[in-house]
């Protein structure tokens, strides 16, 4: 962060590798992944799909491509997926699940992001020749657009029911399901039970610069496999990013408590300025917020918090988003909390 930039709360994307991270991954041992021979690779691979308990897992540049694996798995052009309207999937993947695996998404608006069982049911599609087959329900957790609301495991395992009792599969986008189970106090594997594939990022919360991982059984992975190489993710030497994932997952779980925590303060900073507060309960490291139109457009917002060094994101009119990090310090914290108070 430079000097005169003092809290980036844009996103947990914006962290940069630590030094510890940067040594791990200078001394990655690597491999040609795509020969199957870089060590680092299948190790970060094998270690994912231990802590999610799947069979196996495919270590992939994004999180999107991930998902977007774990949509082409599940299902057939032509095919339909359930999925909440809010879901990153259904918003922010460009129509990959139309452009890139002829899916069409029945989108849901769920409560907290988590259509209830009695919403899929609802918007099932009939068992019916003139109908498309419907094949995947996909979930999400933490809900990025729900201001990162976590779902427990019972929460999960009664829509993944719902689903596998209807002959679906079950994808979940788990791009923060460490902050999930932080919250909850389900563990990341509890969380994964009841799910058929689970996209776990690596360059959120946890701090590493690239890399997303999918989980699953054995046969579902391997057949991610080969979209990994149609979609262009095959690695080469893969392995010096692979070692910044593992350094994360063994060493930046633990302060994801404190994240939340201070998502907390700083909304509290945002509703005592009296200009925004936030739109959901906080839960974990997201906070969206809404700003009161008498002070200004949430782009004008931002651009005062700005000019004295909080970087926050403006999504609409009058919405925006600040997300905590591994990167802040007290230091930082403080100085949001100051300025969010008195924009
Ligand atoms: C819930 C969720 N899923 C998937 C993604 C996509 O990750 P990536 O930016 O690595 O493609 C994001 C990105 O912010 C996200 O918030």
């Amino acid at each position: 962060m430079s000097a005169s930039l003092l809290a980036d709360l844009r996103s947990d994307t914006v962290t940069r590798p630590s030094p510890a991270m940067r040594r791990a991954m200078a001394e990655a041992e690597v491999g040609d992944a795509c020969f199957g021979d870089d060590p680092t690779v299948l190790r970060l691979e094998a270690t994912v799909a231990e802590r999610l308990g799947k069979d196996a897992a495919i270590f992939v540049p994004t999180g999107t491509m991930s998902n977007q694996i774990g949509v082409a798995v599940h299902t057939r052009p032509g095919d339909a997926a359930l999925i909440d309207a809010g879901a990153h999937i259904a918003r922010w993947e460009a129509a990959g699940a139309a452009a890139l695996s002829g899916v069409q998404l029945i989108a849901i608006e769920g409560p907290r992001g988590l259509p209830t069982t009695a919403q899929l049911e609802a918007a099932r599609p009939p068992d019916h020749p003139k109908a498309a087959r419907l094949s995947l329900l996909a979930l999400e957790d933490t809900h990025n657009s729900a201001g990162g609301l976590a779902h427990d495991a019972r929460a999960l395992d009664e829509r993944a029911s719902w689903a596998h009792q209807r002959g679906l599969g079950v994808h979940l986008d788990g791009a923060r399901l460490f902050n999930a189970a932080t919250f909850t106090g389900d563990p990341v594997e509890r969380l994964a039970a009841r799910c058929d594939t689970v996209s776990l990022c690596l360059s959120k919360g946890l701090g590493a610069p690239v890399g997303s991982v999918l989980s699953g059984p054995r046969e579902l992975i391997a057949l991610a496999d080969r979209f990994r190489h149609r979609f262009g993710g095959g690695w080469r030497q893969g392995g010096i990013l692979a070692a910044a994932g593992l350094h994360a997952l063994e060493h930046h779980t633990a302060h994801l408590a404190q994240d939340h925590a201070r998502a907390a303060l700083l909304a509290a900073a945002l509703l005592r300025s009296g200009v925004a507060a936030a739109t959901h309960p906080v839960e974990t490291n997201l906070v969206c917020y809404r700003v009161d139109p008498d002070f200004g457009t949430a782009a004008e917002h931002a651009a005062r918090l700005a000019a004295r060094g909080v970087l926050v994101a403006a999504t609409g009119p009058d919405t925006g988003r600040l997300v905590t990090h591994r990167d802040l310090d007290d230091a930082s914290v403080a100085h949001a909390a100051t300025v969010l108070a008195d924009p």
